[in-house]
């Protein structure tokens, strides 16, 4: 039996429980939350997908409100770390410190810096220790990755990715997101996503270009990045000024010399392949929950079952593309292109 404690439980710890429990051998044993009324509310996102979560835990799971009383007393085998970001690092050395293996929502740290940190005690930490980065257990993603490696349809000419949402942030505006050193803001907390994935594809860009908008207190609420590579256009674009009636949307349009490949869930038809010849198709997805498959995947990780080289979210690759989100930041506050420093392929 593999017992799972979770630090922090809002949004993404539920989400998170939902997925744990649905693997066989696993128990949810605690849950450790500054303030235990709220595990009797429904939380939701503001701005995010999905309806608001009810706590939907055991009856017998132990609520603590101090996270190293909790370690000592459950000791238990995997601790998901799913707290507001600037939380994120102390939580990790510290379940890390107690041998249990460690999974951490993205994003990993509040900058590059801060994720050294992380590293150095994962490095010395019996356990493992995985980022949750969910795209890359998307299958839709996981397609595109695979259609870039194989060069199936040829080299890419330009590729378009976009998450559009409005604030995450109640009607009243109160929110740690809206707090750009908990949170790292638009660039770190939403854009962290698509600069993962640009990095993933294409491998860091020699450098990044940030236009960004921002509100009267000065906070992004919309960037388009430009990431630079000698035989490619590659652009993002992040946005926490959508409405609330336009809601959430994300995807992807890749050119390749052969294909163009577009991902839009709102069409009928959300993943299609247009090739240079023969017809448009739809590839078939299955298990396309990201978040089940990331924690199906840390579950086969911490027991064993999989070796860390399988990991398709590599530590190095992780803590490189939030080294591209703080160029990117660098970017927006100065209006200059942000040159990325590489050494052994490792953003600095
Ligand atoms: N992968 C995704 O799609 C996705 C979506 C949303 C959020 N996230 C990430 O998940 C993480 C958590 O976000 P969320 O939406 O669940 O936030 P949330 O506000 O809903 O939940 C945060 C939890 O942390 C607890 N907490 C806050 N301050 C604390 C403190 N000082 N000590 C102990 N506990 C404290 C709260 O009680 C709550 O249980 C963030 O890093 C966020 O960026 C990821």
């Amino acid at each position: 039996m593999t017992k799972v404690a979770f630090i922090g439980y809002g949004f993404m710890g539920r989400v998170h429980a939902a997925c744990w429990q649905r693997i066989c051998g696993v128990r949810v044993a605690a849950v450790c939350v500054r303030n235990p009324a709220s595990l009797a509310r429904s939380v939701k996102v503001y701005g995010c997908v999905g309806e608001a979560l009810p706590a939907n835990l055991p009856s017998d799971v132990a609520v603590y409100t101090d996270a190293e009383k909790m370690l000592d007393e459950v000791k238990p085998d995997v601790v998901d770390v799913v707290l507001p970001t600037s939380l994120h690092a102390a939580a990790v050395e510290r379940a890390l410190a107690h041998g249990a293996h460690v999974l951490c929502e993205k994003p990993m740290a509040r900058d590059a810096r801060e994720a050294d940190r992380i590293l150095r005690a994962a490095a010395r930490a019996k356990g493992r220790f995985m980022v949750a980065q969910c795209l890359r257990f998307a299958p839709e993603y996981v397609y595109l990755k695979k259609l870039v490696a194989s060069n199936r349809y040829g080299a890419v000419a330009a590729a378009t990715f976009t998450r559009l949402t409005p604030p995450p942030c109640a009607p009243d505006g109160k929110s740690w997101f809206q707090d750009e050193s908990v949170s790292g803001g638009l660039a770190l907390d939403l854009n962290i996503h698509d600069a993962d994935i640009v990095n993933w594809n294409f491998g860091l860009p020699t450098a990044v270009s940030c236009r960004a908008h921002r509100v009267s207190s000065g906070a992004l609420d919309h960037l388009v990045a430009s990431y630079d590579y000698p035989d490619k256009i590659v652009v993002s674009e992040a946005s926490w000024s959508a409405t609330e009636s336009f809601g959430f949307t994300y995807g992807f349009r890749v050119h390749f010399a052969r294909a163009t490949v577009v991902y839009d869930p709102r069409l009928a038809a959300p993943f299609m392949v247009y090739p240079a010849r023969g017809k448009p198709f739809a590839p078939a997805f299955r298990a396309r929950d990201p978040y089940q498959n990331e924690i199906a995947f840390f579950h086969r990780l911490a027991t064993g079952r999989v070796r860390a080289e399988e990991n398709p979210a590599p530590l190095a690759e992780i803590r490189a593309s939030l080294a591209l989100v703080d160029a990117e930041r660098a970017s927006a506050r100065t209006g200059r292109r942000i040159a990325i420093q590489t050494a052994k392929g490792k953003a600095t």
